[in-house]
């Protein structure tokens, strides 16, 4: 695996970059605030900015290691930082990630999450080396799915009892994944 870190994405409506400290505001204003995007999410929604202001303190200080791959999504037409896809796992011995994503209610039903996740999945195949990524959700939430399933990724099946949500509930996983020799 070449480790890149986080490097710039473009595609036709989004740039997928480093977060800055900047983005704080727009972080906790457009989705870390809100009971509605973490619904289905293992955090709860941040209490205050300066609580995200803190986690992206930590997070932009990861930015030196190679092995960091995590990017908010600005919508070009506004410049507004609207949501966060990263890896979440990552595992060198079989060259596998594991990816995990979040976006502002405000935009969702525009396809921009299979955007972002297309282009992070073509970015870690063709520039970090990796052969499978993986995406789980919560069988309570389908839509997570159609945006594994629109971007490329196959149904692998359901991981029963595998996750625990915010509220301490635990949950049936559902796996789905690319490997390179899925691409056409
Ligand atoms: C899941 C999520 C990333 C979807 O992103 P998106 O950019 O809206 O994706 P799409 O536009 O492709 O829509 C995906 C599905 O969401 C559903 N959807 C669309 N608009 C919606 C809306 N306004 N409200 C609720 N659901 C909606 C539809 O089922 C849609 O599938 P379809 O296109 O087959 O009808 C986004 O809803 C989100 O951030 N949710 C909260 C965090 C989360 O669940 N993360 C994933 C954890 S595994």
């Amino acid at each position: 695996m070449n480790k890149t870190g986080t490097r710039t994405i473009e595609t036709t409506r989004l740039i997928l970059r480093r977060f800055t400290i900047d983005d704080a505001e727009d972080m906790y204003n457009n989705w870390a605030s809100d009971p509605i995007v973490t619904e289905f999410l293992s955090w709860s929604p941040h209490p205050s900015a300066d609580f995200t202001r803190q986690l992206l303190e930590d997070w932009i200080s990861e930015y030196e290691d190679g092995e960091y791959f995590n990017w908010v999504i600005e919508l070009k037409e506004n410049r507004q930082a609207i949501g966060n896809i990263s890896v979440i796992k990552l595992d060198e011995k079989i060259d596998a990630a594991e990816i995990g994503y979040c976006m502002s209610s405000s935009y969702w039903g525009q396809g921009i999450m299979p955007e972002a996740l297309k282009a992070v999945m073509d970015y870690l195949f063709d520039v970090v080396g990796l052969n499978r990524v993986a995406a789980c959700h919560d069988v309570n939430n389908p839509k997570s799915g159609r945006v594994m399933e629109k971007a490329g990724m196959k149904l692998e099946g359901t991981l029963r009892a595998t996750g625990r949500n915010n509220k301490g509930m635990l949950y049936d996983k559902v796996l789905h994944s690319m490997i390179k020799s899925d691409r056409c």
